[in-house]
């Protein structure tokens, strides 16, 4: 089923107010790299980006859950194999304590191979005392305190493209290849948590689960042939928000005729670009992958029923998902008008908390943080306020890194305010370390169980 409007192309989103694009300094650079995108080969295959849809249909239904992970602005300098399995291991363990806490299936979808660019409020920012144009990811920038590494470059197109290529080529590899296998759980423990209490409440879990293999190969069931219990489906998404990018990375499917954004499985749209009237909106109306949209505290219940006639005007289970992220203190007044004007429009979709981005702060050294109890206030806020008002909470969206980072503030392995700057690596948003995301997991497994 077409979803695309009569009138759309993948460049007409030019004829629309597009906001937070790069101001590449010679145009004529960079409609060179566009059209060198449009030459290469898509990331994604558009039959995957369906069986997403598919899946995530199931979340919307009520019969699944939705984890939604990673870094917040991935990378150029941070790109190793041992990066990636780290990430890709904490996605792992959480994803198992989700599925053995609530026994529902759990669609795992990273902020990975893509989520290179970041919106930001100011188009300049402070740094050691010294103004600079702000960073918008390696996409666009360096993030070097250096007038000159500022200056947007279109190439950069490029090296996220190819970064994302080889990232996606690695996360393929694992997930299909053995690292991923059922048998392995216990070693995506890593050393650090393992002998932390959330790491052996893990291995807890773990061992359960062997055991429960154990017991249905007593059985004479044949796990050898299973391919569920061999393989995981590890989806990629990002922000969409550098048109440039997704319109090169865009392609008709050879199968149906249909467009897709082939840049990932799954694209949103920021908090910040999500007017129905603008470019990104419109752009994103004319591509069949599942999408996102962030609603933040300023979003409306005629934004949020807009939103729904451009993106979803044929209404499709698992076409869009809508990623909650109001703060701690204002979901429970915030969402029950969005959850009751997208009911009333019958509206099949998910939706899903994001804990993280309304819950920042700077500490009185100014740096910016996060603290994991408004996090999991956020959280259970949403699975309060979705059950009384009779929806499914489907999800979560989160930041996080599988390193041992000291970026947000508590979680049992208690990181104090004055420990912040011992290990503080984002390029952008402050991140849940390995021991804090597993915190997290096992307390929104019980959510999902209470
Ligand atoms: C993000 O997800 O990193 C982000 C910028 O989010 P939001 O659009 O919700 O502010
Ligand atoms: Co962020």
């Amino acid at each position: 089923m077409a979803v695309t409007p009569a009138t759309w192309t993948p460049s007409s989103w030019r004829e629309h107010p597009a906001r937070h694009q790069p101001a590449w300094p010679d145009a004529a650079a960079a409609e060179q790299s566009v059209e060198q995108l449009k030459a290469l080969p898509p990331l994604v295959f558009a039959g995957e980006a369906r069986d997403l849809r598919a899946a995530l249909a199931d979340v919307a239904a009520g019969r699944a859950f939705l984890l939604q992970a990673g870094d917040c602005a991935e990378s150029f300098r941070d790109f190793s194999a041992v990066s990636i399995r780290e990430k890709l291991k904490i996605l792992l363990q959480m994803s198992i304590v989700l599925i053995y806490g609530s026994t529902l299936p759990l669609v795992k979808v990273g902020r990975i191979a893509g989520q290179f660019a970041k919106p930001r409020s100011e188009p300049t920012e402070v740094v050691d005392g010294v103004e600079l144009p702000s960073f918008f990811g390696h996409m666009v920038n360096d993030d070097l305190p250096d007038a000159a590494a500022r200056i947007p470059d279109p190439e950069r197109m490029l090296r996220a493209y190819h970064q994302s290529a080889a990232t996606l080529n690695l996360l393929r590899a694992f997930t299909k290849g053995g690292f991923a296998d059922l048998t392995q759980v216990h070693m995506w423990n890593q050393e650090f948590a393992a002998s932390a209490p959330e790491g052996q409440r893990y291995e807890a879990v773990a061992a359960e689960i062997e055991r429960a293999l154990g017991f249905m190969r007593a059985c004479g069931i044949d796990l050898v042939d299973a391919p569920q219990l061999h393989q995981v489906d590890v989806w990629t998404s990002h922000e969409g928000l550098v048109l440039d990018y997704e319109e090169g990375l865009t392609r008709r499917d050879s199968l149906t005729g249909d467009f897709y954004d082939c840049s990932a499985h799954m694209l949103w749209i920021g908090d910040r670009t999500r007017d129905p009237e603008g470019a990104h909106v419109r752009f994103f109306a004319g591509v069949h992958n599942p999408l996102g949209v962030k609603l933040g505290p300023s979003a409306t219940p005629e934004d949020v029923v807009a939103l729904c006639e451009r993106l979803n005007p044929l209404r499709l289970p698992g076409r869009l998902t809508f990623v909650v992220r109001m703060g701690a203190d204002r979901v429970v007044e915030a969402l029950p008008p969005l959850l009751r004007a997208v009911r009333e429009l019958g509206q099949p979709v998910v939706w899903a908390c994001d804990p993280m981005h309304a819950n920042v702060f700077r500490t009185a050294g100014g740096i910016k943080t996060r603290s994991f109890d408004a996090i999991m206030r956020e959280i259970e806020a949403f699975f309060a306020t979705c059950r009384a008002e009779g929806a499914w909470p489907g999800g979560v969206h989160l930041e996080f890194t599988g390193e041992d980072v000291t970026e947000c503030l508590g979680g049992s392995a208690a990181v104090l305010e004055e420990q912040l700057t011992t290990r503080y690596e984002s390029l952008c948003d402050p991140r849940l370390n390995a021991r804090q995301s597993l915190d997290l997991a096992f307390r929104v497994a019980e959510l999902m169980r209470s």
